[in-house]
Parts: C-alpha cells; sequence; structure tokens
C-alpha cells in the first residue's frame, strides 16, 4: 500500500497543470459513442475512474483509439449502435460511471451487469434503479436493487419518457434520467430541489440534442440524434484544483497559478467559500471550449476566517467539502457545515472521516448528521492519516500536512489515482 509523506510547506509557487475534468472525461466518451461520426477528446482524464468508463464503452461494441492517454479518439455508432456486452461492465470504484452508463443501459434492448469495487457496492442504487424502472427497464441488483452488481435489461424501444422529481439534488441522478430520456418517444422531464452541476445538459446540447431548462427542471426530447462535432478540449478539473487553492491559501508565502480549469458555475462553489473566507483567488483569460467555461486561476495566501456553508452552495461545492474543511481548520473562527448528509453516501462517508482524520491533527471538530463544525487554529499537528479508501480524504489530508508542524503520514494513497493520478509529483513540484 503506497503512503504519502508530507513535509511543512514555506509557500506553493509557479504555474501548474492539472488533468482533466472527471466529470466531463465521463461525459465526453458515453456521448461520443451515441453520436453518429468520430470525436477526438483532449484532456481525457487518465485516472482510473474515467478509463473504466472507457473501457465498459469498448464493451458495448465501441472502438476507442487511445485507452491510457489522455487524447481518445471514439468512433461514435449512433443513438442505437450499442451491443450487448459478453462479460459484465466493471466501474471500479466509480458513482459516476455507474449511474450515468445504468441510465444508458435503461434505454437499450439488451442484457447486462454493473459492478464497481467494495466501495462503489455499498453506495446507494434505488435513486436511480427506482426512477429507470418507471422508464419500463427492467433492473434487479443486491437488496432488491438498492445495491450494485445491478442487472439490467432495458426497455429498448419501449422506453417511457417520464416526469421525475428528485428527491436529492444529484447531477448522477439527473442525468442517469436524462440518458434513459434519448431513447424514450417524447419528453422526459427531472426536477430538482437546488440546481446540480450541469455538465449532461451542457455536453448534449453540444451533441445537438434540444434540451429546455426552467430552474431547477430539465426536459429532453428523446429520440434525437446526436451529432459529433469532431472534438472535445477538457479543461482541468476544479475538483482537483481545489486542493491546490486551499493549500495555497493556508501556506504563507504561495502564489500559484492554475492554467486551464474548468469554471463552470454550478462547480464553483469552491471559489466563493473560499473568496468568502477572505482568499485572494483572481480569474484571468476566461474563455469557453466545448459549451464549458474555463479560466486560469491564480492564488495566493492570505489568512482565512471562518464561514457558514449550507443550502444551495452544498451541490456547488459538494466534491470539494473535504479540502474547504482543511481550510475550515486553519482558518480563524468556527466554521459550520450544514444540509450536506449527502457527504456519507460518497466513496467513504466524508463527514466521519474528514472530522477523524481533522481530529487526529489536534482540530476540534463536532460531527453533525449533517455536516461539521470546525474550530481552526494557527498550527495543526502532524498526525499519521488514513485515505478510507478514499482519493479526496487522501488529497485533503496530504494538503493539511502542508500546514503542520512535523512530518504528516497519508496511509493508503492508491485511491488518488481514481481521480488525479500525478498529484504527489505536482504537490513536491509546487510546495517544496
Ligand atoms: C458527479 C456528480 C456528483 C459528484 C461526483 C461527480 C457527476 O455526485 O459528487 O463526484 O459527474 O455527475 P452526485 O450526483 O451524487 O451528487
Amino acid at each position: 500500500m503506497a503512503e504519502l509523506r508530507v513535509q511543512p510547506s514555506h509557500g506553493l509557487k509557479g504555474s501548474l497543470t492539472l488533468p482533466g475534468d472527471k466529470s466531463l472525461s465521463h461525459r465526453s466518451v458515453m456521448f461520443s459513442a451515441l453520436a453518429e461520426g468520430d470525436t477526438v477528446i483532449t484532456g481525457f482524464l487518465t485516472g482510473e475512474d474515467t478509463q473504466h468508463t472507457a473501457r465498459a464503452m469498448q464493451s458495448l461494441g465501441i472502438a476507442i483509439e487511445g485507452i491510457g492517454t489522455d487524447r481518445l479518439v471514439v468512433h461514435g455508432k449512433g443513438l442505437d449502435g450499442l451491443q450487448e456486452p459478453s462479460s459484465v461492465l466493471d466501474l471500479g470504484n466509480s458513482g459516476t460511471g455507474m449511474r450515468l452508463l445504468a441510465g444508458v443501459l435503461a434505454g437499450q434492448d439488451f442484457f447486462s451487469i454493473l459492478t464497481g469495487d467494495q466501495y462503489l457496492r455499498k453506495r446507494p442504487m434505488a435513486r436511480i434503479v427506482d426512477p429507470l424502472r418507471l422508464m419500463g427497464a427492467a433492473i434487479d441488483g443486491r437488496s432488491a436493487g438498492k445495491l450494485a452488481p445491478l442487472a439490467i435489461r432495458g426497455g429498448g424501444k419501449k422506453t417511457n419518457a417520464i416526469n421525475f422529481t428528485s428527491p436529492v439534488a444529484s447531477a448522477q441522478v439527473k442525468s442517469a434520467i436524462l440518458l434513459a430520456g434519448l431513447f424514450a418517444d417524447g419528453e422526459t422531464t427531472v426536477s430538482e430541489p437546488s440546481k446540480s452541476r450541469d455538465h449532461t445538459e451542457r455536453m448534449l446540447r453540444f451533441f445537438g440534442v434540444s434540451i429546455r431548462e426552467e430552474g431547477t427542471r430539465v426536459t429532453l426530447r428523446g429520440r434525437r440524434a446526436l451529432r459529433s462535432k469532431g472534438s472535445i478540449d477538457i479543461p482541468a478539473d476544479l475538483s482537483s484544483a481545489a486542493f491546490f487553492l486551499v493549500a495555497a491559501s493556508i501556506v504563507p508565502g504561495s502564489d500559484l497559478l492554475i492554467r486551464n480549469v474548468g469554471v463552470n458555475p454550478t462547480r464553483t462553489g469552491v471559489l466563493d467559500v473560499l473568496t468568502s473566507m477572505g482568499a485572494d483567488i483572481v480569474l484571468e483569460n476566461l474563455r469557453e471550449q466545448a459549451g464549458e467555461p474555463a479560466a486560469d486561476i491564480r492564488v495566493r495566501y492570505r489568512k482565512l476566517r471562518a464561514v457558514e456553508i449550507g443550502g444551495t452552495m452544498i451541490p456547488r461545492a459538494i466534491d470539494e467539502i473535504p479540502v474547504l474543511s482543511v481550510a475550515a481548520a486553519c482558518a480563524e473562527g468556527t466554521t459550520v457545515i450544514k444540509d450536506a448528509a449527502e457527504l456519507r453516501v460518497k466513496e467513504s462517508d466524508r463527514i466521519a472521516t474528514m472530522a477523524r482524520e481533522l481530529q487526529k491533527m489536534g482540530v476540534p471538530v463536532k460531527e453533525l448528521p449533517d455536516g461539521m463544525e470546525i474550530t481552526g487554529g494557527d498550527t495543526l499537528t502532524a498526525a499519521r492519516c488514513e485515505s478510507h479508501g478514499d482519493h479526496r480524504i487522501a488529497m485533503s489530508m496530504a494538503v493539511a500536512g502542508l500546514a503542520a508542524r512535523g512530518e504528516t503520514v497519508v496511509c493508503d494513497t492508491d485511491w488518488i489515482d481514481t481521480s488525479f493520478p500525478g498529484f504527489e509529483r505536482l504537490l513536491r513540484q509546487s510546495a517544496y
């Protein structure tokens, strides 16, 4: 098992280019496969999660060149081009891979089985299985379909369009339903309690699908062809940049430029929270690529102060709450995170795991059912931390180690490769 040793940093410096956005990488390979024509994807994330998705699309009969690199060529076969896979599709650690693909498979006229690793097989699937059954897919799985492995016999030409109100603000739920809706006659509508990331809507539009949005309600008309525009260039992942944004904000002397990062407004909660904590963050060179905004982000050290994080901010910062809690541990005052019970069903229970790991570093943390209260201070104490099988917990604790007194060891860090290959190298390059 790999471990990461982190020494106190005297400032993060220089400029960085980070791996491609995970959410966009999953979607780019799935949607290119369903499109007519070839698509060249650049900036594709070479992490394990997105490679599992690319390999799953290959198992569904799609020719893909360049797997294992950040440049894929996907030979799309159109809406009806997928074939029954001859074996089980393994999505590894990836909730996005499994839930979005389940939506696609719910619209096919064949049989398939989705599985994943020990962590993914514990994550809730009823949230997609229930609506996909309403759309006509026959789905079974462990605990009556609440847990993977999931066996799916799709509705094929008999897939129903539905009007569904999701109890959770989840882009994975919204996307699974919209993707199944691609195969249904008529209009499929999904409403959610607050707006989750809208990459599916933007990228489907980029492929020519007509989509209407009214507030938190999205409607798509099914049985319309997706057409390739030839290429998709994916910007770097803001969720990966977040580790460096927090690191530079908490280590005195830092001045860092992170190039070409996706800044979709449904994802930029981390920038808003850090700014409200007093961080010095400037967006430069704002532009648009493949329907998504991107920018260079400059961040310099500045003393942070506590804030309250809750409500509609939570879905906009959902994957960044672990590293934001490290920022809170270094801020003046008590930060309250609430309305974030969804964190308990991520790659780990991120409320319990972050509380436990920050406490090891001497940070007063009170666990709440839907969040945490974190009292910040001037110094963290180095500790031996665990990843709990969760990439974002491992990277968050490595960032905390940069601002701690002594050497921090993060154990079981192989998981980092699910989303951020090269994290350790980039951390060493900029922090020492
Ligand atoms: C994602 C949606 C979010 C997020 C995940 C990626 C996506 O999950 O946590 O890392 O790409 O759609 P939920 O939809 O479960 O909130």
